[in-house]
């Protein structure tokens, strides 16, 4: 089987933190969110995949994932000009799939359970679609399905007003290249986009059979701030502990934490896990880290309070001040400098002070 992850779209909703890089190259607990993604397939037996890429900086998710040697699969790019639906993106790929069975990932869906099993039901099965659906308390949000009781899908929507069941169809898709006729056959929707729900409702309009699987594990759409920081909390939580880094005596650390080659953790520190510090930090002075705290590669910290939050690689934080529920972007400075702050903000800040 082959596998196409979703690497393109605009992002809008995670502005300014996508002016620099697609979304879905945003860390979460310090590795790209779409990596995730890719992680799965290739656990899964799936080493050929395409990567969809479109818009201004898609060269950044080339040279992230190059030809994919180093992540142990083979990538092939797919440029989709613009952003006309995960349908459209998927027919984009119709000569990379061949007659082969596939699975298409969107780089954006976090999920703590393995697709394997799901993989090898399909891989033997006579389906011409499986789906994963897991119950969600805001349906009409999400691609909603209803189903017969006996595994089977009997109708699918997009994003419906009056949701007959609350069961959320989620962005992992187990597809046959019968697909790609429907696909064709489709009419851009409401949001002017080829959706992947209205092709699978034609799928079984047209007498092919879809079957699901229900997710009861962790699954988010990282649609929001909000969504990547809870996100980033439980992939932290299920992390293995190891220390690589050094520690003074005079350190405070309760629970779940991961440091990395080179990190220093200085006397009067205090970290609550679960914490991920990357490689070559310093963390310093009167500073309390965590709980759910994830910390890029050669960040400098001291004298703060950081909760709930994503801070990346590069990043200086010297100064009392309590961060929650944030994200500090890439060598982003946060110092002291007196009683009157001079704040660089770029288009699209939001600072909650
Ligand atoms: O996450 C699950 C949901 O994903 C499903 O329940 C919905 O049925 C499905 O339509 C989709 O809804 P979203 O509104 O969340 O899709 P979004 O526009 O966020 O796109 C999903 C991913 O695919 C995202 O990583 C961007 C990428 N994408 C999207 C479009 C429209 C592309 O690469 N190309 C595109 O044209």
């Amino acid at each position: 089987m082959k596998g196409i992850i979703l690497h393109g779209g605009y992002g809008t909703r995670l502005r300014p933190l996508t002016y620099a890089r697609p979304k879905q190259l945003l860390p979460i607990a310090n590795i790209p969110m779409s990596q995730y993604g890719l992680i799965s397939l290739k656990n899964a037996g799936i080493t050929d995949v395409a990567v969809i890429i479109g818009g201004d900086n898609s060269q950044k998710v080339k040279d992230y994932y190059g030809n994919g040697e180093k992540f142990g699969v083979n990538i092939s790019y797919v440029t989709q000009d613009e952003p006309k639906g995960i349908s459209h993106a998927i027919g984009l790929c119709e000569s990379f799939i061949g007659n082969e069975k596939f699975v298409v990932f969107l780089g954006d869906n976090i999920l703590l359970k393995e697709i394997t099993e799901s993989v090898k039901d399909f891989e033997k099965s006579d389906y011409d679609a499986k789906i994963l659906l897991c119950e969600v308390s805001n349906p009409s949000q999400f691609g909603i399905a209803d189903v017969d009781g006996n595994g089977m899908i009997k109708k699918i929507m997009e994003k419906p007003k009056n949701p007959p069941t609350n069961l959320a169809v989620i962005g992992i898709y187990f597809l046959t290249p019968v697909i790609f006729g429907i696909i064709k056959k489709l009419k851009p929707s409401w949001r002017n986009e080829l959706e992947i729900t209205d092709a699978l409702q034609m799928l079984l309009e047209s007498n092919h059979k879809i079957s699901y699987d229900t997710i009861t594990k962790y699954w988010k759409d990282t649609g929001t701030v909000d969504d990547i920081i809870d996100a980033n909390k439980t992939i932290l939580e299920n992390m293995t502990p190891v220390f690589e880094g050094k520690k003074d005596d005079g350190v405070t650390i309760n629970g779940k934490i991961i440091v990395g080659k080179n990190s220093m953790i200085k006397k009067g520190v205090s970290i609550t896990g679960p914490v991920l510090i990357g490689d070559n930090c310093v963390i310093e002075g009167v500073s309390k880290i965590g709980p759910n705290v994830s910390v890029g590669n050669n960040a400098h910290i001291q004298n703060c309070t950081i909760e709930d939050s994503i801070v990346m690689d590069g990043v200086t934080i010297d100064c009392k001040i309590t961060l929650s529920k944030s994200i500090v972007s890439y060598n982003s400075r946060i110092t002291w400098k007196g009683e009157k702050s001079s704040i660089i903000v770029c288009e699209d800040s939001k600072l909650e002070l």
